[in-house]
């Protein structure tokens, strides 16, 4: 299993993951209050969430889409993503993911 932990209102949550299944799908599935207005369709930036800089690193790259809605967000850093974009892989076992 992946352990992914969600960071967020002061409180720190670690989940398991199976893979293939996006970070806002993996928050909806345990209650973790990440919001997802658009339905994932990469329309509204509400699921922006902050990635640890170590696992950031080794995301894929921001679709086009994904960064022109990023850019637009005030709190965007290099490391933020939109949390519908991310399909979670083996890889990323032991992300930490701050929700604003
Ligand atoms: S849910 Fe709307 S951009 Fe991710």
């Amino acid at each position: 299993m992946i352990k992914i932990t969600f960071v967020y209102d002061g409180k720190s949550v670690t989940v398991e993951a199976r893979g293939g299944e996006t970070l806002l799908q993996l928050a909806e599935q345990n209650n973790i209050p990440l919001v997802g207005g658009c339905g994932g369709a990469c329309l509204c930036g509400s699921c922006f969430v902050d990635i640890d800089q170590a696992h950031a690193n080794l995301l894929p790259e921001t679709e086009f889409s994904e960064l022109d809605i990023l850019e637009c967000l005030p709190m965007y850093k290099p490391t933020s993503r939109l949390a519908c974009q991310v399909v979670v892989t083996p890889g990323m076992d032991g992300m930490i993911v701050q929700i604003p």
